[in-house]
């Protein structure tokens, strides 16, 4: 047979970081190359989610969720992100990957441009792309990860129809402060423009700082779809369960996209995270943050110790380090050379920017103290 590989599919190159992990498990080396927590889990997830099996939950679901989750999201909707949701505003979906993606396929045209902060999420762009949509892009600058409102401004042109705000983000750890989400709204409303997000991270914030959500803010006159799952927060990021909030009518749209890519997201585990939602106390929230900050300052001073010097993250659980004392022509290089001399998988700064990424690596502290510490113990034969 003379298979050819659809245009579309074409550009999908097995991302760096994937590509790291391979690398990194050929060696049998420590993976901080991938965002896999591998935190413990919480016993009601495993407890409810077997005890619907059991009780006959192994169907299709309601294509937007069963009712007591979707509740219990608009619930902590309403408390947490402060955002005015009722169960119909929410579609659980696979993942917040899978909400994101459900909400482009409903809202945009190809062609449309959406703009992109950079240093971005591969994820993001991509999912731009495969629908034909044109990602445009917006700095972030260094060291605090700032935007320039007025360069903004320039990017939109009559075919710009969204904004995309990670926060926490991926790779750069910003939270968006309050005064920046608000010029960002003014910038919504003034281009007539979606902001979309994606707030996967939101309970992982450090030094004492909030997620603030988007759609919280009064500024973007309800023009949001904010996105976000439980991946992250319960360390289930197999289970593939997030989901979307929007208003009355963007919800049955993007409600209907989720139905056709993904049917319902996996009966059981719904019933599993919702009861987790309502059972699991403040105090596992308290202690998620504590243990990533803690996690976060441990690899920071060793990075800083080596001269990687670190941009400290606020938020989620990655941290961008300056490699470019590595040998190595390129991030590539550099991440290769770590990987070789010490075992570390790290994912190399051109797979989060268009151009300039080579001084640059990921380090991803979801792992295990004890992990952790190895990798760090590990990094110091790059001295
Ligand atoms: C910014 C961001 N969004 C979404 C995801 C994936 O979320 P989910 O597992 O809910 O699809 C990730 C995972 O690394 C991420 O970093």
């Amino acid at each position: 047979m003379n298979y050819q590989q659809s245009k579309k599919a074409q550009f999908l190159l097995q991302s760096e970081i994937r590509n790291m992990s391979i690398e990194c498990d050929d060696v049998n080396g420590i993976n901080l190359a991938q965002g896999i927590c591998d935190l413990p889990l919480e016993k009601v997830l495993s407890d409810k989610a077997r005890e619907a099996m059991e009780a006959g939950e192994n169907h299709y679901t309601r294509y937007d969720g069963i009712d007591i989750l979707r509740e219990e999201i608009a619930k902590k909707a309403r408390d947490f992100n402060r955002i005015n949701a009722a169960p119909h505003n929410i579609v659980v979906s696979g993942g917040a990957t899978g909400a994101l993606y459900s909400a482009c396929f409903a809202l945009f045209n190809p062609g449309d441009e959406i703009i992109l902060f950079e240093p971005y999420y591969g994820y993001h762009e991509y999912t731009l792309m495969s629908l034909d949509l044109v990602p445009v892009y917006a700095a972030l600058t260094p060291p605090d990860w700032k935007f320039n409102i007025d360069e903004l401004q320039n990017l939109v042109t009559k075919k710009t129809k969204a904004i995309l705000i990670c926060t926490p983000s991926n790779p750069t750890g910003k939270i968006f402060s309050a005064e920046e989400l608000d010029m960002l709204g003014d910038f919504c409303v003034k281009n007539n423009l979606i902001a979309l997000t994606d707030e996967i991270y939101e309970y992982i914030t450090f030094d004492g700082l909030q997620h603030i959500s988007p759609a919280s803010r009064e500024k973007f006159n309800g023009r949001v779809v904010t996105v976000s799952g439980y991946s992250k927060t319960f360390s289930i990021t197999g289970w593939r369960l997030g989901y979307c909030i929007a208003d009355d009518e963007i919800v049955k749209w993007i409600g209907n996209a989720s139905d056709l890519i993904y049917v319902c997201a996996p009966a059981p585990l719904q019933y599993g995270v919702a009861c987790a939602i309502r059972d699991i106390p403040q105090s596992f929230y308290t202690s998620l943050k504590e243990q990533y900050q803690r996690k976060r300052d441990i690899l920071c001073s060793t990075l800083s110790g080596l001269g990687l010097t670190p941009y400290i993250p606020k938020g989620a659980y990655y941290i961008l380090a300056d490699i470019s004392s590595v040998p190595g022509k390129n991030g590539k290089d550099r991440a290769m050379y770590i990987l070789a001399k010490t075992g570390v998988g790290v994912v190399p700064g051109e797979a989060f920017l268009r151009s300039g990424g080579g001084g640059i690596a990921r380090f991803c502290f979801a792992k295990d103290y004890s992990v952790i510490e190895q990798a760090c113990e590990r990094l110091l034969k790059l001295k």
